[in-house]
């Protein structure tokens, strides 16, 4: 099946609310698990691109007291999400959410530990674009960990995908995830993207509908 794109910021603010309502915890905490698992050694200041409502960035944080996530969206309702939650949660001192797009995010070149990423690839319509952010933003040594949607065989099983993962969300939320599965990339494209900035990461099938991408710079 070719890939169909979507469109890339989530800046409706009906979907970035149907966002922040589902329940994505099992997948946003094996990815929190997975990076403390990895890289140890990398949990100090850390970049959250395309945070959406930052739960991912809060998990962290909760989990490991060393970490302070910069967590960054190109769109202004995730981003007012983003902080509201931080807030609630008691760690706007560990938690910093800035609005910023990628290419061009204006960060401290060489200031991560780790970048990390969930969600957002599929969104990109030159996905080159974020392997060249992150080796600008990245020094050598810091971990890159990158979790996004693989694209399935056919309309039918993307249908499948999304009625067994979201039978009872919001029908915004179905029709985003759908288009997501159609918008994402085949391993196989993710290992090209990879070879041609020259990035030798791993890029593993993690589930029925996850890939993990990971290294270090
Ligand atoms: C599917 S959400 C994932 C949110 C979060 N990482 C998570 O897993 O819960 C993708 C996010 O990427 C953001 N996004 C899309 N294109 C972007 C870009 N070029 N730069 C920064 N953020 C972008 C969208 O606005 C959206 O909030």
């Amino acid at each position: 099946m070719e890939r169909v794109l979507e469109p890339e910021v989530m800046d409706d603010e009906l979907q970035a609310i149907a966002y922040a309502k589902a329940d994505f915890s099992a997948s946003n905490q094996a990815f929190v698990d997975g990076l403390i698992e990895a890289y140890p050694s990398n949990l100090g200041v850390v970049l959250d691109i395309g945070c959406g409502p930052g739960d991912i960035a809060i998990r962290l944080a909760r989990a490991k007291s060393s970490v302070y996530v910069v967590a960054v969206d190109a769109s202004e309702a995730m981003v007012c999400l983003a902080h509201e939650a931080a807030e609630t949660a008691d760690l706007l001192r560990r938690v910093r959410v800035v609005h910023g797009r990628v290419p061009g995010l204006r960060l401290r070149q060489g200031g991560f530990d780790a970048i990390v990423s969930k969600d957002l690839l599929h969104h990109l319509p030159e996905p080159r674009a974020f392997w060249e952010e992150v080796k600008r933003i990245g020094r050598p040594g810091t971990a890159v960990y990158v979790m996004d949607l693989f694209r399935p065989e056919s309309e039918e099983a993307a249908r499948q995908i999304v009625e067994s993962v979201s039978p009872d969300e919001h029908e915004i939320l179905k029709r985003d995830f759908y288009n997501s599965l159609l918008a994402a990339f085949t391993p196989d494209e993710v290992r090209d993207q990879l070879r041609q900035v020259g990035l030798g990461f791993e890029v593993e099938v993690v589930s029925e509908r996850h890939l993990r991408i990971r290294g270090s710079l």
